[in-house]
């Protein structure tokens, strides 16, 4: 059985996702449980896009040891010079250059004819390699690129000391079969005197992205890229969960299988979906609610009596635990240590008198403590530090709001707003204090758990009327109404962030060079 590598660019595609913005906080936290998954390599940015960016792939660079970091360089030496800084210090460092090379972008984006982008490629692979060891090349928008010019191309990177050659369908144009033969026709072609790896980087804007990445699987691919949840560009990339699955649940089919410890799906899936703001739909495969709900009286009849009439893929494979430790109010701090250490929760053992006492005003209001609530106590914690900006209080009288927060310096802001309604009037309160131009765009309020007691996540999207640039925000909490103004609190961070450092250039992966 052939073991695949998997590769996750969930901090760097992901973060294509408009309005999607992962604090450098955030982002250690996830390299660390996608290490905890088991992925092969963490694309963890695009170190030239911003100082933020490099920052991060430094900082994960520094906290992960098995798995191997890599970032994102277009064929352009400053960028490649910055990524080569920015992973300087991981323990298994990798480069990522890519330089498109279909006849289309390269006329009208790079400008440049193909002799020049194969010394381009010659040159940026060389400068890359002679600083770190493992450099993947990608011809972007390969599956536009003609076979013999993307031949040319991939056999100039290995030349150049590439070791894998990443093949992304970058626009989500490509078939089943076609994808499979363009990996046949490389596998067989391209000559090395070391073992060449390809991969698929599936986009999704046909829906076929999962299907396209285990089609080059099946092909010889040995290294796939994707996110978790699919989140990315436009439609988004291949979701790796869905694909580890699917290699575990037919390894007789792919003969090939994932390194990830399944058992980890639904903490990573849950962990993304909170920090990014984006909900998993409840219909999707893997790790969706529904994923496994049986509605139809002949479908619950069928799984009453054996599971597998109806379910291909056990709860249990992908996370979903039972909740054996079940919490509540009256539980003490050993019982609440023993449940972080069920859940495989680090923290700060400093921190723990801190944690308990919230887990236990929280243990006030609910009645029953479930997993996903202990999670929302960690991840609403790191979302409501943004950038040091605590709500300190919210008060509502009718359509009246007072809110007092408070800086990183311990500055009180109070401020009263009156709107609509309750949420109205809170974030009027709120833009008195940053006095930002912004509009909102969307604001939704989701349960962290089923039941009336729930905590709840809630996510508001904003746009910066100066810039022109969409956040996404979100606040946890028990209380919808402090949620929220946790949320829009956010959200005028990142803006004030925005307007502070001046228009951050944010470079998108697909800007050219
Ligand atoms: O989709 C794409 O082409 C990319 C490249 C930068 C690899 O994300
Ligand atoms: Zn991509």
């Amino acid at each position: 059985m052939r073991k695949i590598e998997f590769f996750d660019t969930s901090l760097r595609d992901g973060e294509q996702t408009p309005g999607v913005i992962f604090s450098i906080a955030e982002k250690v936290t996830i390299a660390k449980q996608l290490e905890k998954w088991g992925i092969s390599v963490i694309e963890a940015g695009f170190p030239a896009a911003s100082p933020d960016s490099f920052e991060a792939v430094k900082q994960i660079s520094k906290a992960l040891k098995e798995t191997a970091v890599t970032a994102l360089a277009r064929c352009v030496i400053t960028d490649i010079d910055k990524a080569v800084e920015a992973v300087r210090e991981a323990q298994h460092p990798q480069i990522h250059v890519f330089i498109a090379t279909s006849p289309i972008h390269m006329k009208y984006k790079l400008k440049i004819s193909p002799d020049e982008v194969l010394k381009t490629i010659d040159k940026c692979v060389r400068h890359a390699h002679e600083q770190v060891e493992v450099v993947e090349f990608s011809p972007e928008d390969a599956t536009r690129t003609e076979p013999e010019f993307l031949l040319k191309a991939v056999q100039t990177a290995v030349d150049a000391g590439a070791t894998y050659i990443n093949i992304p369908d970058t626009v989500g144009y490509t078939t089943l079969e076609e994808y499979g033969k363009i990996f046949k026709m490389l596998i067989d072609n391209i000559k090395a005197d070391r073992e060449i790896i390809f991969s698929p980087h599936c986009h999704d804007d046909l829906g076929m992205a999962v299907a396209n990445s285990l089609a080059a699987i099946k092909a010889g691919a040995g290294r796939v890229e994707g996110t978790v949840n699919g989140i990315g560009e436009r439609a988004g990339n291949a979701a790796i969960e869905e694909i580890a699955v699917a290699l575990h649940i037919r390894k007789d089919y792919y003969q090939a299988k994932s390194p990830l410890v399944l058992a980890e799906t639904m903490a990573t899936a849950e962990l993304i979906s909170q920090f990014s703001g984006i909900a998993i739909p409840k219909n999707k495969a893997v790790v969706g609610a529904n994923a496994f709900a049986h509605e139809s009286g002949i479908h619950q009849d069928g799984v009453l009596k054996n599971a597998e009439t109806y379910e291909i893929i056990s709860p249990e494979l992908v996370g979903i635990k039972h909740n054996s430790l079940p919490l509540g109010k009256l539980s003490g701090r050993h019982a609440f240590t023993e449940k972080l250490t069920e859940l495989n929760i680090s923290y700060d053992a400093k921190e723990l008198p801190n944690l308990f006492e919230r887990f236990k005003r929280l243990a006030d209001k609910k009645k029953e403590i479930t997993d996903a609530d202990i999670h929302a106590l960690f991840t609403g914690e790191t979302v409501k530090n943004l950038a040091g900006f605590i709500l300190n209080n919210v008060q509502i009288d009718g359509h009246k709001a007072l809110v007092e927060l408070k800086n990183q310096d311990a500055e009180i802001y109070v401020s009263q707003g009156e709107g609509s309604g309750s949420v109205d009037a809170i974030f009027q309160a709120i833009d008195k204090v940053f006095n930002h131009q912004l509009k909102l765009i969307s604001y939704s309020v989701d349960a962290v758990t089923n039941g009336i007691d729930a905590q709840a996540t809630t996510v508001v999207s904003v746009e910066n009327l100066a810039t022109g640039t969409i956040f996404n925000a979100k606040g946890v909490d028990y209380d919808v109404l402090k949620g929220s103004a946790i949320a829009y609190m956010n959200a005028n961070v990142l803006v004030q962030k925005e307007n502070s450092q001046g228009k951050v250039e944010q470079i998108s992966a697909h800007d050219g060079i």
